[in-house]
């Protein structure tokens, strides 16, 4: 009786106080903004899942670790994140004998907290490399050596856990000739080939990626990099795929048909396409700024459901989700507003879009 009677009292007064005064057992999680109410069931990732496509997105660290909204949306919306910066060989690896894997650690912690995959991007760049590498004076064994202990220690200790390397990134000229890089001047072309075999040994499970910008739809650089991933298939160098980084402006978006040949003909090959670093800016195109997002939206759309109509397609990934935080704004100072929800975590017509062409029946 006595204890019934405490049972009451418990539930009748101790309850409410508790919950008057904030008392949980377990931390309280962020509290969504309004805005954001949109069901997980019909969120990005959850349509992606059926249709077998990666939808993803890059992840900067400062919100990552200081918006709770942030990284709220990340998770409900994709099921895919690329660290947008940490795993360049300039942060991750800033003095030749030491490496600094703690943001992507916490990145990969996350991913598989939210069932999440992680692609790694770049492992081979002539950009963001730190100054002992870029000032020192090496010699062609020296430089193999470093290349391949950089590549294997760290698609080593992330074996399993990235699904998917850009191994060599932008390695090609507008014109289609290779770029002119530390590593082809001191090593020469083979650093291509070596830079994949190096990453399958470390990984033989995660796909290789060869990445560029301006190789979407077919011209001068996609031939140049149809030839060279040809030559790399024949000499039966590991390469599984191709990430097109397609960041664009209004009105300058790969033309469907010149795309289309283009992801068709590498399919012949038996390589993948990702689409790996998608953002569209607006502050080209003509019209109010409404009518600039619905073109915006549309852009997406039919890049989305080009996309969609090849098999080999199989990943569709933005640099950035919200138009709070892109490298874009940081580089001309205006929100150029190139992603699928605006800076206050609130879906775009772009969003509605690709929500849109997901849950559609057509394609793959
Ligand atoms: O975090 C450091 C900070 O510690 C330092 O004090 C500060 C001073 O320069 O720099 C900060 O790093 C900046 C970093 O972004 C993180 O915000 C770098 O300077 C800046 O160069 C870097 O820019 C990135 C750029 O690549 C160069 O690595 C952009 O965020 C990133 O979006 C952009 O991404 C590239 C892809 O990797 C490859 N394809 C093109 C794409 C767009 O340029």
């Amino acid at each position: 009786m006595k204890h019934r009677l405490f049972l009451a009292l418990a539930i009748v007064v101790l309850v409410p106080l508790a919950i008057a005064f904030g008392v949980r057992s377990t931390p309280s999680a962020p509290t969504p903004a309004p805005s954001m109410e949109i069901s997980t069931a019909t969120s990005l990732r959850s349509l992606a899942q059926k249709r077998g496509i990666s939808i993803g997105a890059a992840v900067e660290l400062e919100p990552f670790y200081n918006d709770a909204n942030y990284r709220q949306v990340l998770a409900r919306e994709f099921n895919t994140l690329v660290p947008e910066n940490a795993f360049k060989f300039q942060f991750l690896h800033p003095n030749p004998d030491r490496y600094d894997f703690s943001h992507v650690d916490r990145l990969v912690e996350f991913a598989k907290a939210h069932n999440m995959q992680v692609r790694g991007s770049p492992l081979v760049w002539h950009y963001a490399q730190p100054d002992w590498l870029n000032q020192g004076k090496f010699t062609r064994e020296e430089l193999l050596g470093i290349l391949q202990t950089h590549i294997q220690t760290v698609v080593g200790r992330y074996r399993g856990q990235v699904f998917a390397w850009d191994v060599v990134n932008e390695a090609l000229n507008r014109d289609g000739s290779l770029r002119d890089t530390i590593w082809l001047r001191h090593i020469g072309p083979e650093y291509i080939d070596l830079a994949f075999r190096w990453a399958h040994q470390a990984d033989p499970n995660a796909r290789l990626f060869y990445s560029d910008y301006g190789n979407d739809e077919l011209g001068r650089k996609a031939n140049a990099m149809y030839t060279m991933v040809s030559g790399l298939l024949q000499r039966g160098v590991p390469i599984d795929g191709v990430g097109m980084q397609t960041h664009k402006r209004l009105g300058y978006a790969p033309r469907l048909n010149l795309l289309s040949e283009n992801i068709g003909r590498l399919e012949k090959l038996g390589l993948e396409v990702q689409f790996t670093e998608l953002d569209i800016t607006i502050q080209d195109g003509t019209g109010s700024r409404e009518e600039r997002l619905m073109k915006q939206a549309q852009t997406y759309r039919s890049l989305l459901q080009t996309c969609l109509a090849f098999k080999n397609c199989t990943a569709f990934i933005t640099w950035g989700f919200t138009d709070r935080y892109t490298w874009l704004g940081s580089l001309t100072g205006q929100l150029e507003a190139p992603l699928l929800f605006d800076e206050s975590y609130r879906p775009k017509p772009a969003y509605n879009a690709i929500e849109d062409v997901l849950s559609s029946h057509s394609g793959k």
